[in-house]
Order: C-alpha cells, then sequence, then structure tokens
C-alpha cells in the first residue's frame, strides 16, 4: 500500500498514448496503490499514466452516490458506441489541480474492458459514470480536459496552467535526474 506521486500537465508521460495490459500479475499491488492515491487525492477517477504508468487502464469510485455499490476497475478498454444527448458538465482533474471546466460530452457509452480476473465485458453507462469513464479514456490517449474546451474558456485559467506546467517540469526533470542516480 502505497501513495503515488500524481503527474501534472506538462509532464510527457501525459500525452503519450497507453500500451495494453498483456501481464495481468503485475497489477495487484499497482491497483492497491492507484486506489490508495486517488483517495488520498481525493478524486473520484485515476489513469495509471496519471501515476507515470504508460498502461491502457483507470479507476473509478462514485460509490458516495446513488449509481455505484463498488469501485471500478476498467483494464484494455474501448469505446464502442456514443449515444444520447451532448451534455455539459464541470469537470476537474487531478493532474490539472485548482481547474474545474465545462465539458460536453454524449450522455451514454457502450465500453469494452477487462477486469482484473482477465474476463472481457460490454457495459453501457450513462450519468456520472459515463462521464468519469469518459474524461479517464481520453486520458488513456493523451487528451486533456483542456482541449476540449474554447480557447475563450481555457484563456480564463491561463496562469494557473502556466504555473502548473512550470511546476510539473521542474519535477519531471527530477526524477529523472533522481532515476539515474539509481542505476548501478
Ligand atoms: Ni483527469
Amino acid at each position: 500500500m502505497a501513495v503515488l506521486d500524481i503527474v501534472h500537465y506538462g509532464d510527457p508521460i501525459l500525452r503519450k498514448k497507453c500500451v495494453p495490459v498483456k501481464d495481468f500479475s503485475i497489477l495487484g499491488n499497482l491497483l492497491d496503490d492507484m486506489f490508495d492515491t486517488m483517495y488520498e487525492a481525493e478524486g473520484i477517477g485515476l489513469a495509471a499514466n496519471q501515476v507515470n504508468l504508460n498502461l491502457s487502464l483507470f479507476i473509478i469510485d462514485i460509490t458516495h452516490t446513488e449509481e455505484a455499490d463498488e469501485p471500478n476497475i476498467f483494464i484494455n478498454p474501448e469505446i464502442t458506441a456514443k449515444a444520447g444527448d451532448e451534455n455539459i458538465y464541470p469537470e476537474g482533474c487531478l493532474s490539472f489541480p485548482g481547474i474545474t471546466l465545462d465539458v460536453v460530452r454524449p450522455e451514454q457509452i457502450s465500453l469494452k474492458y477487462q477486469t482484473p480476473d482477465e474476463i472481457w465485458h460490454e457495459d453501457e453507462y450513462t450519468g456520472l459514470l459515463s462521464r468519469a469513464v469518459q474524461h479517464e479514456m481520453d486520458h488513456l490517449r493523451g487528451i486533456y480536459i483542456i482541449d476540449r474546451v474554447s480557447q475563450l474558456d481555457k484563456m480564463k485559467y491561463k496562469q494557473e496552467l502556466t504555473d502548473i506546467e512550470s511546476n510539473s517540469k521542474k519535477q519531471s526533470a527530477y526524477r529523472t535526474r533522481g532515476a539515474k542516480r539509481f542505476v548501478l
């Protein structure tokens, strides 16, 4: 059990497309750590690349609502259909601390994914779960919430975005230097 560092806007890993999970035996500790990290940060969703792992998986916990009885784990997910009205809803992101943007997304999706037992599922989601899944799916493809709003909306947070990006670059450089020190 460990709380991992969450990477922020400006870190190159967030723009990379994630790769499919093939070896499920590595997931046990990682998933525990991701849940610890998400709860510590008071988020409702977390993608693997937000903790510096280039893997196609994310977790969601919306058990504070009526919509879910237990947390969800989605591995190698793929949206197979979208339906319903386009809705506007305010979204925050653990990689964009302090920023909330109104994002337009379709109401309903169908998602194909695996669970940690490697079994494939296909489910339809609406409401907050649909919204959260679509947000995390964007992460896995290197897409940010700021990519989904107008230039004008983005400009409202110009200073905040500049600050997050410059801090993130410092952290990223520190991690790289730190890693080299431990190569033996
Ligand atoms: Ni996010």
